[in-house]
Formats: structure tokens, sequence, C-alpha cells
């Protein structure tokens, strides 16, 4: 009874002084008092809390150099005791190097936790990763087109799927956190992480999101399958106006609001627990430094809770590279002032010290120390680190199983996009004599790209066993004689004459182009064509007068309008995964049937990036010929094998107020005798509008299956709101008049009054 009365007091106190003193507006982001949460605080001391905040690279913990550490991997017991017990680190990211076994990760984190429990402040620490495509630092996971591919699949319950399967492989080896999905929208080509995003356009990218954060976190994240999601990179990372990565982006606040926020919005609907920042800067000011974006924008306004942890080393950058502060000191306290709540400093304890000098001076409150914390240990809690902060290893029966490759499996199958089939090459007889050749032909690492077992992922070393590139999986589902020869590498000729000999003997030649596993700064280019070494292996075995279909396998679309013509046929694989090339194979052969769509604008010329929701001002100009807009594949292009035709497109009335429905209709019909699936698109275009309208945008698809002379009629629900625009006062806006909707070759008018 008496320790019962004493518990009430003691919560009492810690809760006055949580509403109290940190003199906190109740706003939607606030999260709801929680006594185990306050109790943890409340017994911190400064340091404690400021280690809390800090996220170290394992290279810190590891035996050997930062950056050239001891192989094969050893934890450092000296220097994990420093992490744990001296600064009280709450996070860990990373690997060191490259990718780690199983029973790596479960000896790694095993002693991690079982330290960061027993000692320094009795508190699981919370691991990360850059789990992307899968969970691509765990040897054997299953690895999954990355991103880009995954949006051209339009089918968002594959994308839920593959992320369910990463978040059972993720926590299978004892890690909670992944740095996924990234929601930057990827309308700069030149950029290199474009295949890290959902392609261009905001909507698909949108049911993509949401589908991603449903299948990494489930309703309940602390259950062992699933794992916390981080929202990356807040805000505006993927328009850098060079195309370089980290490097300026000039976004207007109403661009921002339309094009680059609504991803973040849909994951903080959808409950994503953690946010990472972006790197760069916009409009002059770089985001880490930016309390507008980072806490009226990112809490006042969105309501998000949860942690948000800096990139790679950004407050060390706001004083060497951005400029914007003297030292570590002042930068450290123009990031937590933004709304910083833990640092991925991530090689050294700089942070720490700065951070405890300002709160000591008086100019960092401790109460703001403790909102940070509050987050972190609320994500903790959320993922149940702080009950079983070990997981039971053994549990994870399915990881790699034959059942997770699958989905991988059919996801790379739905993503590869039919650019082109003239005559109906495609598909090709099983016994067809075959050349594959090309950079990308035998590479299980330009096939994956990069975040693939290391960070540019381009060490074979690291190869999943078994496998299958492009080369591989043909030969294997082909009843002809299949060869391989390279022809040329990324960007050099090699045994040319070797293979325009195996060309001369074969009856069709698969050509598998390729662009070098790479991203971030080290995937910067400076010219978005293909090298010439590949262009001029097309030119030679074009010579030959066989018919040629081309594989792509780019990070970025790179531009092929010269060589386009000396192809018959053209798939794009994106950057597939390791079940690329059973794909494709399965593809090429017939035994199934291409569905991927374009998520972005394919374009043709190096100088003309513009996307499919572009202005009246950039389409074809008839008096002068090409304005802009001229790509060599739009937005949403995809063949297949079977045909498909679109009629009876209907609305249920043609004239609405802001807060009907507008309920649409088609009827696709499958009109060839092969079995496949088509994504029905639902364009809406503003007739006029006082902010310029875009000439259509993309507002609602659907993938559907018709069996051979099926037809199907689909049903679309779309809110007029959804119709709204960022006005000239950064405001949503929906402005009445007419509206076209477009479904394939079919229109139709309404309005709205
Ligand atoms: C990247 C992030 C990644 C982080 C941790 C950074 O360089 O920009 O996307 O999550 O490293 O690996």
């Amino acid at each position: 009874m008496k320790g019962m009365k004493l518990g009430l007091i003691l919560m009492s106190i810690i809760f006055l002084s949580y509403s109290c003193s940190e003199g906190k507006k109740n706003n939607k982001s606030e999260i709801a008092f929680d006594d185990e949460i306050e109790a943890l605080i409340s017994k911190m001391s400064v340091a404690e809390k400021v280690g809390q905040m800090t996220q170290i690279n394992i290279d810190v913990i590891s035996k050997g150099e930062i950056f050239n550490l001891v192989k094969p991997h050893q934890l450092d017991s000296l220097k994990l005791d420093s992490a744990i017990n001296h600064y009280f680190v709450g996070s860990i990211l990373n690997v060191g190097g490259h990718t780690y076994t199983r029973a790596h990760w479960e000896e790694l984190i095993t002693s991690i936790q079982t330290k960061a429990t027993t000692q320094g402040n009795k508190i699981a620490v919370i691991y990360g990763i850059d789990a992307i495509h899968g969970v691509n630092y765990t040897v054997d996971a299953t690895l999954f087109p990355q991103q880009i591919g995954q949006a051209a699949t339009w089918n968002p319950e594959l994308v839920k799927q593959g992320a369910s399967v990463t978040a059972y492989e993720c926590r299978a080896s004892g890690i909670p956190w992944n740095f996924s999905p990234v929601l930057d929208i990827g309308r700069q080509p030149l950029w290199s992480r474009f295949f890290e995003t959902y392609g261009e356009d905001v909507y698909l990218a949108k049911q993509m999101t949401e589908a991603c954060i449903n299948g990494y976190q489930g309703n309940d994240p602390s259950n062992p399958e699933k794992v916390a999601s981080c929202m990356k990179h807040f805000l505006g990372y993927s328009t850098p106006l060079s195309g370089k990565d980290r490097t300026p982006a000039y976004i207007p606040e109403r661009q921002l609001k339309e094009y680059f926020l609504p991803t973040f919005e849909t994951a903080i609907k959808k409950n994503a627990l953690t946010v990472m920042i972006n790197s760069g800067e916009i409009n002059g000011i770089p985001v880490h430094a930016n309390p507008e974006i980072l806490t009226t924008l990112l809490r006042d306004e969105l309501g998000f809770k949860g942690l948000a942890v800096t990139d790679w080393e950004d407050i060390i950058k706001l004083y060497r590279d951005h400029k914007v502060a003297r030292n570590m000191r002042e930068a450290v306290k123009l990031a937590i002032d933004a709304g910083i709540d833990m640092s991925m400093t991530p090689n050294d304890y700089s942070f720490n010290r700065a951070l405890i000098s300002l709160v000591d001076s008086g100019e960092i409150k401790e109460s703001r120390l403790n909102e940070s914390c509050r987050r972190i240990l609320w994500v903790k809690k959320q993922l149940g680190l702080l009950k079983n902060p070990i997981p039971n290893f053994d549990y994870y029966t399915k990881f790699a199983s034959k059942e997770h490759k699958e989905v991988a499996l059919n996801t790379a199958l739905e993503s590869i996009t039919l650019l082109k089939n003239e005559k109906k090459l495609l598909p090709l007889k099983a016994n067809t004599n075959i050349l594959v050749c090309g950079p990308a032909a035998n590479s299980l690492t330009i096939q994956n790209g990069a975040w693939t077992h290391t960070w540019q992922g381009i060490d074979p070393a690291y190869n999943t066993k078994n496998a299958k590139t492009f080369y591989e999986a043909i030969k294997e589902n082909s009843t002809g004689n299949v060869t391989y020869s390279l022809g040329s590498k990324l960007d050099s000729i090699t045994n040319l004459k070797e293979t325009i000999a195996k060309a001369k003997n074969s009856e069709v030649i698969v050509i598998c182009l390729g662009e070098i596993p790479c991203t971030e700064i080290p995937g910067n280019i400076k010219d978005l064509n293909l090298p010439e070494a590949q262009v001029q292996l097309v030119k030679e075995l074009s010579k030959l007068n066989k018919p040629i279909v081309f594989a792509l396998s780019f990070n970025r679309p790179r531009i092929i309008n010269s060589i386009e013509k000396d192809a018959d046929a053209i798939l794009h694989t994106y950057l597939s995964g390791d079940y690329g090339g059973e794909a494709l194979a399965q593809l090429l052969f017939g035994k199934e049937n291409p569905s991927g769509k374009l998520p972005f604008t394919y374009p043709r010329h190096t100088g003309s990036f513009v996307p499919y929701d572009h202005k009246s001002t950039e389409i074809l100009d008839i008096n002068f010929g090409h304005n802009a807009f001229n790509p060599q594949w739009e937005f949403g292009f995809g063949l297949s094998y079977s045909s498909f035709n679109y009629t009876n497109l209907e609305i249920n009335q043609s004239e609405l107020s802001k807060t009907d429905t507008i309920n649409i209709s088609v009827d696709v019909s499958n009109t060839s005798e092969i079995a496949g699936k088509e994504v029905v698109q639902i364009y809406i275009t503003d007739s006029v509008a006082s902010i310029t309208p875009s000439v259509k945008r993309l507002r609602a698809f659907r993938k559907v299956h018709l069996n051979a002379n099926e037809t199907k009629t689909v049903l679309f629900k779309i809110p007029v709101s959804e119709l709204a625009f960022v006005d000239a006062n950064n405001k949503w806006k929906i402005e009445e008049g007419h509206f076209k909707i477009q479904v394939a070759d079919n229109r139709l008018s309404f309005v709205v009054k």
C-alpha cells in the first residue's frame, strides 16, 4: 500500500514536470504520457540522454580502423564497453564493409543488447540498417527489385508482400529498424538515387508508400515479424538542380507541398515510426538546420510523433560543408533547435561532447533532450525492444524460404516492362538459338545495383549463391543453344570478334545493357548517354541483320535514342534483384506475360527531362517543331503479349460539387488469346486553373488480370477533393470548371460547380 502511494506521488511529480517544465504546446505530435518512459527519463543523467540521442556506425565498436576493419568482422569489447558505459549510445547502424551471415548478426546483436541492457543505463539499443530491396546486408536474404522496379509493377499488393518479407528477414537478423522506404519523388533522372524512388508520379508513389509501410510495420510493430520504417529523406532531397547528389535544390513552397510532401504525409498517416532528414539544402537552407521544415511542418502541421534521425554526418556537414556554422558546437545547436532527435554522427563522439557542453552552458535546455529521448524511447517501446531486446533467432524458419523467393520473383515478373516488340518477336520459342551478351548479361551486381551486400553493390565476392544472372536463367529456361559472350564491359569494348562470331551462329541476339552499380555521391554522372562502348556493341551486332532484343539494367533512364531502332524488342528490367534473371527468362519465352509499366517518363534526349504531368507550354509546338515533351517512352507505358481494348467509359454525373465523389466505370477487354494483366490508368485534366494546370495527372489506377477474350468492368471512386492543387497562396484548393477524364484513348468531360 505504502509502495503504491509512493508510486502514485512519484508518477504525478513526473507528470507535472513533463507538462510544465517542457513548456511544450499541446499539439498532435505529442506522445501520450507513458509512465514507463517517464520513469526511464527521470533516472537519466544529461550524458545518458545525449547518449540516447547518439547513433554510431558499427565501425566504432569493431576491431580495426574505421573503414578498414579486421576481417572477418569482430566486435571490439573495449570499444563496445566505452560506447555503452561511457557514452550510453542509444543506436547503432550499418555493416562494417559487407554483408554478414545470420549467425554473425545473432552474435553481434546478442553481444550488443546484452551489454546495453545489463550495463550503462540498461536500455536496449535500436539497431538500424538500409534493407532497401530486401535485407541486402544479410547473406542469403531474399533480394527484390529496387524501389523503381517495385513501382513499375503498379501492384501495391506485391509491394506490401515484399515489405513484409523484408521486415521478417530483417528481424530474423536481429534488426528492428529499416532505413526505408525512400519517399523522395524521382523527377530528376540524372540523380544517382533515382532507382531508390517510386518514380516521378505523386499518386503512384503514394499508393506504394502506403503498401510498403503496411508491410514493414503492420498494425503492431512490436510483432517479431515487423520493423520500424524510416521515411527518407525529409524533404526535397531528390531534385538537386545540378542532378548531383547532396547539392542544392530550389523548390518553391507550392511545389514542395504538391509534389514532394504527399508521400511523407501518407506515411505519417500510416504511423511510420521514424524519419531521416535530407542531407542537402533547399532554397539556401540545409534541411538539418531548418526548424520550419523539421518542427513547424513535420511536427506541428503533420503531427509526426516518431523519431527524426539525421543522415550520415549531417550535423558535422553543417559546419564542414554547408558553412552555416563555425564549429561542431554551433552545428549541434542549429540541428537540435531545428528539431533533430538523433544524430547519425556516426564515426566519433563529437556530437556528444558538443551537446553536453551546450546543456551545461544553458544554451540548450535539458527539457529539450527529454523531448527527443521520449520519442526515441517511444519508438523502442513500440518495437518491443524495452521488453524483448534480443529476438528468438530460432523462430525465423521462413528466412530465405521458397515462399519468400516467390514474392521476389513475382515482383520482378510484374515489374519488367516491355517497351518495344516489333513484329511480335517476343515471346521466343524455347528452342531458339540465342546469344546473350553485353555488360549486364552475366552480372548479379549490375542486376541488383547498389545497396547489395556492400554499400555500392559492386563487389561480386558477396553475390548470393544460386541466384541467377540473365544469361544463366535464359540458358536454364531454354531448350535451344544459348551462348554467352561479353562483347562490351560497361565502358570498354572487349572480345568483340568472339561476340560477333557467336552472334552469327545464333538466331536471336539478346544484348543486356547496363550501368555500374552506384549510389549517392559515387553515383554522380556527367552524362546520361549510354557509354559509347555499349552503343558500339549494338551497332556492330546490328550489322548482322539478326533480331535483337535489349534488356536494360540501369540505375536511371540512360539515353538509348541512337540505338533504339536497332532493337526489335526492348525490355526494361530496372534493377531486378536476385530473381530478375529468372523473371526475364520466363518473360522472354512467354512462360509469363509482361505487365510492368514505366513509373517515369523515359527521356529521349539528354537535355530534355519533362515529366508526363508537365504544363501545356511544354507540349509539341506546332510552329517550331518540338518544344519540349518528346520522350522515348511515356510514363505509364508498357506492352503485353495480350492486346487490350477500352470501351464504355462512363461517369455517374457530369456535374459535381466539390464534396462529391466521381464514380467512373470503364470496360477493359483482352482481345487476344493470351491471358494477361493490364493497368487501367485514370488521368484527369483541369482545363483552366489559376495555377497553370498540368496536361494530365494520374488520379487512380488498378491492375487487372484478364483471361483470353475476357472483358471486365472496372469501377473507380475518386473524391472531387483529390483534384485539388496548391494555389498561389500555398493552400490546397479545388477550383470550379471543366475537367477531362482520359483512360487509354477514351475521353469524357465533367464540370465541378
Ligand atoms: C544515406 C541514407 C542511409 C544512410 C545510412 C546515408 O549516406 O543517404 O539513405 O540510410 O547513409 O547508411
